[in-house]
């Protein structure tokens, strides 16, 4: 599974070689982006009249870094207070920018965009936006300080270095967690074919081996959900179709990861001191028979790991 966010960062020759540094990045290019004119060249960009800013593609493993540690990284190479100049490079086309191509990534920039803000005092200058377009640059461009170790760079050398050797430690522990667990739970599953004992089997499971605030399921009955076989606090027993996150991800039939519940329009607040949450739709043939919801104490617990083996869990329920 490959995952893609676009980071505007300066001059994309060092940002670029930053990018590439943090394990779980699988493929770096170098264009430019959210601009005007279709194909430029880097002369025309040059110009600053393009509309282009240079920015590094970037294709990641999400079971190996999360999106939340890319952006911590992204703020460690750029100032994000600085309006179209990144050290001594300046112009339009070296603005920051975070331009993203997942809708779903938006409150995880939102949040990573609210938790730097207070450090600095001042308004950050990072433009957050759907990616609109990328061309990619003259190859000369592509991995410029590989090709040219002494090669202009705007970043110091200790940057690379610290991008190389932090690792998103959390999420690989978390993915190894997911790969023992789902072991286990398809153990329990081979040979039985009672979907409610196994959903309270899969909840004791997950809720033991994370600690989580709150797991379990709701089932359809009917035209709405009502509370299955969970572990934590009690919850509240019926939900309407299309309400609160439970019931939307039945209606939209995915799964739904909200990284700040104070930003999701509707949802409903069983217990006060849930403030992230996901929902996977368990599924009997096409049909959404059930939701798997989970909620955590703290914000953006949830991301596209959880996701990826959290589907793979509840496509072992009958
Ligand atoms: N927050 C959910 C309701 C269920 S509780 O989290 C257990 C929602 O908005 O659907």
């Amino acid at each position: 599974m490959q995952k893609e966010i676009y980071f505007a960062a300066g001059c994309f020759w060092g940002a670029e070689h930053f990018f590439k540094q943090i394990d779980g990045v699988t493929l770096t290019q170098v264009g430019f982006a959210n601009g005007h004119t279709d194909n430029p060249t880097y002369q025309e960009v040059y110009t600053d009249t393009t509309g282009h800013a240079e920015t590094v593609r970037i294709q990641y493993d999400p079971l190996r870094v999360s999106l939340s540690f890319l952006l911590q990284m992204y703020f460690k190479a750029v100032d994000p207070t600085s309006l179209n100049q990144q050290g001594e490079d300046r112009g339009t086309r070296y603005r920051t920018g975070i331009y993203y191509v997942d809708p779903d990534d938006l409150p995880f920039i939102n949040l990573a965009m609210a938790e730097e803000a207070p450090k600095y005092g001042l308004p950050l200058c990072v433009e957050v936006l759907p990616l609109q377009c990328f061309f990619r640059a003259e190859e000369y461009h592509q991995d410029y300080l590989v090709k040219n170790p002494d090669g202009y760079c705007h970043l110091p050398v200790a940057l690379f270095e610290y991008a190389h050797n932090n690792h998103d430690t959390a999420l690989q522990h978390k993915s190894q967690q997911y790969e023992l667990v789902l072991k286990q739970f398809a153990a329990l599953a081979q040979g039985e074919s009672d979907r409610l004992a196994l959903m309270a089997n899969a909840a004791a499971l997950i809720h033991e081996t994370f600690h989580f605030w709150w797991t379990g399921f709701y089932r359809v009955v009917g035209d709405e959900l009502v509370l299955g076989p969970f572990q934590g606090p009690v919850a509240c027993m019926h939900i309407g179709y299309g309400k609160g996150v439970c019931g939307t991800a039945w209606k939209e039939n995915r799964t739904l990861l909200v990284p700040d519940v104070e930003a999701f329009p509707g949802h409903i607040a069983c217990s006060a001191a849930s403030r992230s949450e996901i929902v996977a739709p368990v599924h009997n043939g096409n049909q959404v028979v059930a939701v798997l919801d989970i909620d955590s104490q703290h914000l953006a617990t949830f991301d596209a790991c959880d996701r990826h083996y959290l589907e793979a869990f509840v496509r072992l329920l009958p």
